[in-house]
């Protein structure tokens, strides 16, 4: 059998390297694309050591109409996993043009080249954001979503509803979205992990940062909320196992598994875990302390939000594996990796 080709759009990015690296090694052939707006070639380079491969990689934008056609023409991939896009939530709201026009135009752009040239598979990178801070917990994908309260999610929302109307209206096309909780850690080779450029707006990213004297003091966004220790509670996934959820995903919709054409999976531990308990657990397995101090909360931040996994766990037979002692003991590997410590 021709072995499946998926295009891995945003592939040098984070999650997208790790989830390149999960699709070889289950036997995919991968395309990754990436104009490199937010990530570099070592990450490509990572895969391609870690795989032992040489993986094509071709740097284009996909709002680039016709620079895209252009791989679409020269790769045979059936599939398209879509992660290029930006992703800082403030930066959306100061910026929402700059939003809107990338994550909406490069995603329909992925559609209707798809659409062009028949190719039928895409799987969306969606986000718990899209919940927002919801009535009841944990949250189920039948859970209604909540107004967007930034432009990155809402590009979120749009997007899921756009591939809903896409799938609905195109036979030959079949869309699954994955909502993702909080992705953190790297792959146990740290040759590959999370690079933020600039100050690091998520947690974990902090975290290492300031274990590695990058920053001078983790602030901890409130102690006040409705929460069992006051600080907010989150399901940190491990980035390895979210890339297999993808590898999960795509296979579903190459066997011809899908119950219907646009499918949405929630993809987390199912634990809700706090800053706190965080905070201690690196510090704990990692053997360190941390300096850090309780500053007031950040606006827009929810106090608790983690997922129901259950039809992910039954309909993509995947659940999240490595323990969260590993999960931060990786992370601190590969800031420890890139800054030569
Ligand atoms: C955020 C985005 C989410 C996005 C995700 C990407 C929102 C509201 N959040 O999730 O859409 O998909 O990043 O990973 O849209 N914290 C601190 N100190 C810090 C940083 C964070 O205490 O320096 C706390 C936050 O208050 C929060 C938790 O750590 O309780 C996790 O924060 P973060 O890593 O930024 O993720 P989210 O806000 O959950």
């Amino acid at each position: 059998m021709k072995k499946e080709c998926v295009l891995v759009s945003g592939g040098a990015g984070y999650i997208g390297s790790h989830t390149a690296v999960a699709l070889v090694e289950a036997g995919f052939d991968v395309v990754i694309a990436d104009n490199l707006s937010n990530s570099d070639m070592n990450a490509v380079e990572g895969v391609r050591r870690i795989t032992g491969r040489d993986i094509p990689f071709v740097n284009v934008d996909c709002c680039d109409t016709e620079a895209f056609a252009r791989l679409f023409e020269q790769y045979d991939f059936g599939s398209v996993i879509h992660f290029a896009a930006f992703k800082a939530v403030g930066e959306s709201v100061a910026e929402p043009m700059k939003y809107y026009r990338n994550n909406l135009l490069s995603f329909m752009n992925v559609i209707e080249l798809m659409r062009r040239y028949g190719r039928r598979n895409i799987v969306f990178s969606s986000s718990a954001t899209v919940y927002g801070e919801a009535d009841t917990l944990p949250v189920t994908e039948q859970t209604p979503r909540k107004p967007a309260t930034s432009p990155y999610g809402n590009t979120k929302q749009m997007c899921e509803d756009i591939l809903r109307d896409a799938c609905k209206a195109y036979d030959n096309l079949q869309g699954i979205a994955l909502r993702y909780f909080n992705p953190i850690g790297a792959h146990p080779s740290a040759l590959i992990g999370e690079l933020p450029r600039g100050v690091p707006q998520n947690l974990v990213p902090f975290i290492t940062q300031t274990a590695a004297g990058i920053r001078e003091c983790l602030s901890i966004f409130g102690d006040d909320y409705p929460t069992p220790d006051g600080s907010c509670l989150r399901d940190y996934i491990d980035v390895t196992d979210l890339a297999k959820a993808h590898v999960v995903a795509i296979k579903r919709m190459v066997e011809g598994g899908c119950k219907e054409s646009y499918e949405i999976f929630n993809i987390g531990t199912g634990n809700g875990v706090s800053v706190f308990e965080l905070v201690r657990g690196f510090e704990r397995v990692n053997n360190l302390k941390l300096n850090y101090r309780v500053t007031p909360r950040r606006a827009g931040d929810v106090p608790a939000v983690w997922a129901d996994t259950s039809l992910a766990n039954t309909e993509l037979g995947w659940r999240a594996e490595r323990t969260l002692d590993e999960t931060l003991a990786s992370a601190w590997a590969w800031e420890k990796h890139i800054r030569n410590i």
